[in-house]
């Protein structure tokens, strides 16, 4: 392997430490709530992790597990009942919503000073035109490994696979931001192999294994997998083969132990902020 790793498990820990550092100097502990609606077990996951994360900042943390038959009122209600809380600086809904409810609705319930995933229009706004109060988690935390590891997209050819509100979008106005020239493809985009092979920073966020082969991999390039997939054997995998990718990049993050711990540091750092400007603290 040519590439060196770019370790997001000890990089979040790192993080994780400092967002602990700063939680304990506040007058009020940080508080979080995580909401999650049915019984998606990825999901369930997810949210035990979030818990745990919550414990090792030291931060307050309160957990709503819904069943799926859950009503949009009722859960609106609950939103409602956690904006107006003193305790609870972030809130998070987890994603995706059982069907029959309304996503979009609920997202614009939350109180844009608790949105610590960054999903309310407002606080998309405040990114789009580069005055964000939070950073979107994933996008974020790919942001930081780059800095960590010296990689300044500034000048550089950047290509972003997939254009979801939560990764594809965001990645690229980040990027965009640091000054980068982006490319943002999607499944209609015709020369896509192509666009990924002229990249200098590759980000895969699609959620397809194998879609990355060696030659979408530029000599001396970055890439970033951000997918989370299972293989036909039940291994958690990304977008990006592997060994093959390392062997052309110059930096390469793994599966697992690459983006997603970063996304859960990021989500206390976002929890941190909410705590700050809650409490009035710079
Ligand atoms: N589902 C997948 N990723 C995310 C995320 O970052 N936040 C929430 N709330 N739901 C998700």
């Amino acid at each position: 392997m040519a590439a060196t790793l770019i370790d997001g498990k000890a990089l979040a820990a790192k993080l994780k430490q400092n967002v602990r550092e700063s939680a304990e100097a506040l007058p009020r502990k940080p508080g979080l709530a995580v909401i999650l609606v049915g019984d998606d077990p990825a999901s369930r996951v997810y949210v035990t992790s979030k818990r745990k994360d919550c414990e090792e900042c030291g931060f307050y943390s309160e957990e709503y597990a819904l069943p799926a038959e859950t009503t949009q009122k009722q859960l609106l209600d609950l939103v409602n009942e956690l904006n107006g809380r003193e305790d609870i600086d972030g809130i998070l809904v987890q994603l995706p919503l059982p069907k029959g409810l309304d996503e979009r609705e609920v997202l614009l319930a939350i109180n844009p000073a608790k949105d610590v995933d960054c999903f309310h229009p407002y606080n998309v706004g405040q990114l789009t035109i580069g005055t964000p109060v939070f950073q979107p988690c994933t996008p974020g935390g790919v942001m930081e490994m780059l800095r960590e590891y010296g990689i300044d997209p500034a000048g550089k050819r950047c290509v972003v696979l997939g254009r979801s509100n939560i990764v594809g979008k965001p990645m690229a106005l980040l990027l965009l931001h640091a000054h980068g020239t982006v490319v943002l493809c999607h499944s209609k985009t015709p020369d896509l192999k192509e666009l990924a092979a002229s990249a200098d920073i590759l980000v895969s966020a699609v959620g397809k294994t194998g879609l990355v082969t060696a030659g979408m991999v530029k000599e001396g390039s970055v890439v970033i997998d951000v997918a989370m997939n299972r293989n036909e054997a039940g291994k958690l995998c990304g977008d990006v083969c592997f060994e093959e990718a390392a062997a052309k990049a110059s930096y390469i993050t793994p599966v697992p132990g690459g983006v997603g711990p970063m996304t859960r540091a990021m989500l206390m750092k976002n929890t941190l902020t909410a705590a700050k400007l809650h409490q009035g603290v710079e």
